[in-house]
């Protein structure tokens, strides 16, 4: 009901009367106190006039499981939200739902701060508070384990269209998910799984991004911005979770039709940063100069070496 008032609140221009919500969600006036007065906890900012009714001022960047399933529009498709003000990771929790069975859908989760974000290849993610998304999204495919790693491509495409479509910026992805803006990373994808051989118990896909943080610290200022940076203007999280979600229902949709990439691998190029563009290769403590050519139906970076041979790498990391 939280949300349902909240969205309600959002779009009325007036006031809504406690009576009309009372009768809108057959509850006492009691109830929709109760309600009004845990959205106001959760930060959001609502008078109450004598005689009128509620209104919504709307204000600033809120995260909270209300707003959040306010934006969401998933279609048919239910998807069960939490949020927490406060986590270790987002994936840690999203391991844990599954670990303790208490999701069998689609799931989200979302944390307005994390104190062990976790990069790719053991690294940590900065992850300050008020700021930016950190996300993760539990789900449970029923393809073989081989396939999982196309999640991260299914996910950077989403991304990169959903920024795209709440803020002016242009995206690029730097294979095979690194989210790039004006030649800095804004985002990146840690995909996590748990498996048999032949059987995916879960995915757990978690998406960092630098929205609204101002300030980075100095070790990573050269490498890293974030939207409201390159962009010059705040952006609302939540809309952005919403739009980022609604593009990865349609994708992966699109996805599971051949469980390939082939018809995404066009909208991937698009971006594709490395294209055309030399790429160093790392591989372990080896690394090699080569240049992008595009994606492999499997999601590999396609690359020439200099000594005019071709390869497909599947894994590893390549530098701009
Ligand atoms: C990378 O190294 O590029 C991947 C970073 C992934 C960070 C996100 S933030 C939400 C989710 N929870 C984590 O601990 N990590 C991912």
């Amino acid at each position: 009901m939280k949300s349902e008032i909240l969205r309600m609140l959002k779009e009325c221009s007036g006031h809504l009367s406690g009576q009309e919500l009372s009768e809108h969600f057959n509850v006492s006036r009691t109830a929709v106190w109760k309600a009004i007065e845990q959205l106001k906890k959760e930060g959001h900012e609502i008078e109450g006039v004598k005689n009128k009714g509620y209104h919504l001022i709307q204000k600033g960047d809120i995260l909270s499981k209300a707003e959040l399933e306010s934006q969401l529009a998933m279609g048919e498709k239910a998807i069960s939200v939490h949020f927490f003000n406060e986590v270790d990771s987002t994936n840690t929790i999203g391991k844990k739902l599954a670990e303790e069975d208490k999701e069998k859908e689609m799931t989200l989760i979302v944390a307005d701060s994390q104190i062990q974000g976790k990069g790719r290849r053991g690294r940590s993610w900065d992850s300050p508070k008020k700021s930016n998304i950190y996300m993760s999204l539990l789900l449970y495919p029923s393809f073989s384990p081989d396939l999982a790693p196309m999640l991260t491509h299914v996910m950077a495409i989403s991304v990169a269209e959903g920024i795209e479509a709440v803020t002016s910026l242009s995206t690029k992805i730097k294979w095979p998910n690194d989210i790039i803006v004006e030649k800095k990373k804004v985002c990146g994808i840690l995909t996590e799984m748990s498996a048999q051989v032949d059987y995916i118990n879960y995915v757990v896909v978690g998406v960092g991004i630098n929205v609204n943080q101002k300030d980075f610290p100095e070790e990573i200022k050269e490498k890293a911005t974030s939207l409201a940076l390159s962009g010059g203007e705040e952006v609302k999280r939540s809309l952005l979770i919403a739009r980022i979600l609604e593009g990865f229902e349609k994708n992966y949709r699109i996805f599971l039709e051949t469980k390939d990439l082939s018809k995404l691998r066009n909208v991937y190029e698009k971006h594709l940063i490395n294209i055309g563009e030399k790429v160093r290769i790392v591989e372990g403590d080896h690394g090699y100069v080569a240049t992008g050519l595009g994606i492999s139906d499997q999601g590999e970076l396609k690359i020439r070496k200099e000594d005019g041979t071709f390869a497909n790498i599947y894994a590893g990391e390549v530098s701009v």
